[in-house]
């Protein structure tokens, strides 16, 4: 039985944003008396940092209400005197900065730090980007990306939590807490941003930018939910997308921008544009020049055209000359001024210069080294790993091992490689410099030149053991950086190989921006950890948990593919009429085979049907386990208050201290329309001494069982569950329960 069932939906539904309150109203009514329409227009205009001559005759003349990209405190402030002291009205511009993961203290890419499975963890890294970045007087950063990524191709996965919607809810309302705290007019708070609204994690084939197809129940099920939570937690901002949306691009969709982001969800910040994505609807063939783009995202409700100048060069026009209302443009400003009376910004435009550089204070170099050790997965270990802290000689090798730049990763930019603590470093710390033999082999991650293999490979003669960084370098992950083979590129299979063959005990570190497919490479190697780019720290991480002074804990946030035809690839996928019991490998096939010999089921030939490692996937030094789930109710009604328990005990079972992340997958077995084979419901992180238990449990509430028909509306049915707890996303035992009208 099927009920609308939008009681039962997401917990953050319906809340406003951030609550207004009548004296900012009135402030705002006050201001807007005052302003001329080329003033309204100025606040909705978005600049980068340019020239300051330029750039500060158009603050003081008001055309100007933010400003992206400029990290110089004494220019910010006198930016901001002439926005002040010189524009007619006053109004202070917000300075604006991707901190994507950190500022100074640069922490792993927002996918390593989902792979942390620790949403406290990265709110402390976000609240100290923002404690950095405030000080350079950044008062609005455009993070957390919010887009579920199941197609590893693109190259801004690197941006996101991962392919799974409701890790990227929990990290991103961790990242929004972090940023702006809970009272957003504090001189340290930036306002955070929701971004890209939506779909863009779906570019077809992984190609930047591309369009999106996307079906209703696949947008309101996956798509939205990360943001729909972010506009209840009272995110301040939301960034609109570049990609289309079944032929809409994003900076002109009404429906999305109004009557789900506005009138479904009440959110009341700042919806500003992607770079020049309002001008961009001419290159996607919705608007015929600038005035035709204006009136579809003014339409739409984008508050702000972020360096696009459609705005500043259209709007006057279409005002005057009656096409565009100009309430709908008091409408845009008010979100802005309202911003900016939230931040503060009225009664304090200034960075107080005297405060003392928070930049890469201790504390925030440890909690960095924290976030990329616990970020690190360990997907292999035959007992080669930890080395221990006297293994004796240690050859150093691989292009990654000392890339003091391209650890940082993408979306960096106020990286100063100079600080970055490269594995290398830290292993010549840890050992000492006579127990550490270092031969990169490649110059770096593409070099296809063979001629440093050699001196690698006698320097794994000469060691006891030998630990080789492979990987991607910064650039060929992040925004316009998609690749269409996720192989390790340039020679590093081959000097893999030649180490290999020495038969010394050979661990292979990955740090890369996405899941690479390299079976063939952690297939030769003895232990693999797989590190997403880790910042400034990574090199002290991994040192420690080569060592074993940190025991490892990451799990995967995205499913990791044999080979890139697999992607999109994830765990939560439909059954299909034709799941696969068996699979026949491409190479076992007789010449001249029957059609139907390899079991006309839904796998591939060449990849089979399984992942490398799956979604959630992590061991450790130590050992756990976990029982199967007790559930408090055999089955729970549809309106019940009480949510359903599920508990279970984990163990760890091993002679190390360790942390395991505990999985709560779901499985609705028969449905309106076909619904995943599993979907995670919810997840903790617990750290246990050997031979220690602890229970954990979990509410389930009908609520998290609903989901969206094909008309987009929500539906909650009846009908038999299955529920587990696991480590990752491929064990446990399910347990069957059922939810009754
Ligand atoms: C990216 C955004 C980013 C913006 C500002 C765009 O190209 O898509 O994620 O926030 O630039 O730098």
């Amino acid at each position: 039985m099927a009920l609308a069932a939008a009681a039962f939906m997401g917990v953050a539904c319906c809340m406003a944003a951030t609550g207004r309150d009548a004296a900012t109203e009135a402030r705002i009514d006050s201001l807007m008396a005052r302003m001329t329409l080329q003033e309204k227009i100025g606040q909705l205009n978005q600049l980068n940092a340019a020239r300051f001559d330029t750039l500060g005759a158009a603050v003081a003349q008001g055309r100007v209400g933010s400003i992206i990209n400029e990290v110089d405190p004494e220019v910010v402030n006198s930016l901001q005197r002439k926005a002040v002291e010189e524009s007619r009205l006053g109004i202070p511009l917000i300075f604006a900065r991707d901190v994507i993961h950190g500022f100074n203290t640069v922490f792993p890419i927002p996918l390593g730090q989902a792979a942390t499975w620790n949403p406290q963890l990265v709110e402390e890294a976000a609240r100290i980007a923002a404690v950095e970045a405030t000080a350079s007087g950044i008062r609005w950063t455009f993070s957390p990306m919010m887009d579920v990524s199941r197609d590893a191709r693109w190259g801004r996965i690197a941006e996101s939590a991962g392919e799974d919607p409701l890790l990227n809810e929990r990290m991103g309302l961790a990242m929004i807490r972090g940023y702006q705290t809970d009272n957003l007019a504090d001189p340290t708070a930036m306002a955070a941003c929701a971004k890209h609204f939506a779909g863009y994690g779906f570019s077809e084939a992984g190609k930047d930018y591309n369009t999106t197809w996307l079906p209703l129940p696949l947008l309101e099920d996956v798509v939205l939910p990360p943001f729909e939570a972010a506009a209840g937690a009272g995110v301040a901002t939301f960034m609109t997308s570049f990609n289309d949306i079944n032929g809409v691009p994003s900076s002109g969709n009404s429906w999305l921008m109004r009557d789900v982001l506005r009138d479904r969800w009440r959110f009341d910040g700042v919806l500003v544009s992607d770079w020049n994505a309002i001008t961009e609807m001419i290159n996607h063939g919705v608007a015929a020049d600038k005035l035709h783009a204006t009136m579809l995202a003014a339409t739409a409700g984008v508050d702000i055209d972020m360096e696009g100048h459609a705005y500043p060069d259209a709007m006057e026009a279409l005002v005057r000359e009656g096409r565009l209302d100009e309430t709908v443009v008091d409408g845009l400003v008010r979100n802005v001024l309202r911003l900016k009376f939230r931040l503060g910004l009225f009664d304090n435009p200034y960075i107080d210069l005297s405060r003392p550089s928070p930049a890469y204070a201790p504390a925030h170099l440890a909690a960095a080294t924290r976030a990329a050790e616990e970020g690190t997965i360990l997907l292999k270990n035959g007992g080669m790993l930890p080395l221990g802290l006297k293994p004796g000689k240690v050859a150093v090798i691989g292009p990654m091992a000392d890339a003091p730049y391209d650890q940082g990763g993408t979306w960096a930019p106020d990286l100063q490689h100079e600080r970055s603590v490269t594995p290398l470093a830290a292993l010549r710390r840890l050992y000492g410099e006579e127990n550490v033999i270092h031969a990169p082999g490649l110059g770096y991650t593409r070099d296809k030149s063979l001629d440093g293999i050699q001196a690698a490979v006698k320097a794994a003669r000469e060691a006891d053991v030998a630990v080789c960084f492979v990987g991607e370098e910064a650039v060929m992950s992040g925004e316009a950086h998609s690749m269409a083979d996720l192989g390790l590129k340039g020679a590093q299979t081959a000097l893999l190989e030649a180490v290999c063959a020495t038969g010394k005990p050979v661990a292979v570190v990955f740090m890369a921006g996405r899941p690479l497919t390299a079976g063939k490479e952690i297939d030769m190697a003895d232990a693999v950890l797989y590190a997403f780019h880790g910042g400034t720290m990574a090199g002290e991480a991994l040192a420690n948990i080569i060592s074993g002074k940190a025991n490892p804990s990451g799990k995967l946030p995205v499913t990791m593919a044999r080979m890139t035809g697999q992607y999109p690839m994830y765990y939560a996928h439909k059954n299909t009429g034709r799941p696969p019991e068996w699979t026949v490998d491409l190479d076992s096939i007789p010449v001249e085979a029957l059609q139907t010999s390899t079991g006309c089921t839904s796998y591939y030939l060449d990849a089979g049907k399984d992942p490398l490692y799956p979604f959630g996937y992590g061991l450790s030094y130590t050992t756990f386990d976990i029982s199967a789930p007790r559930l408090s109710a055999s089955s729970i009604a549809i309106g019940s208050e009480t949510p359903l328990t599920v508990e279970c005990t984990v163990t760890n079972t091993g002679d190390r201290e360790g942390a395991e992340t505990v999985q709560l997958y779901v499985r609705d077995l028969v449905g309106s329309l076909a619904r995943p084979v599993k979907e995670l419901k919810d997840f903790r992180k617990v750290t246990l001494k050997p031979g220690e238990s602890k229970v954990v449990s979990f509410a389930l509430t009908p609520g998290q069982l609903s989901f969206h028909g094909l008309d987009g509306k929500p539906l909650i049915e009846a009908g038999d569950f299955q529920v587990w707890t696991a480590g990752n996303s491929v064990d446990g035992t399910p347990v069957s329960f059922s939810l009754t009208d």
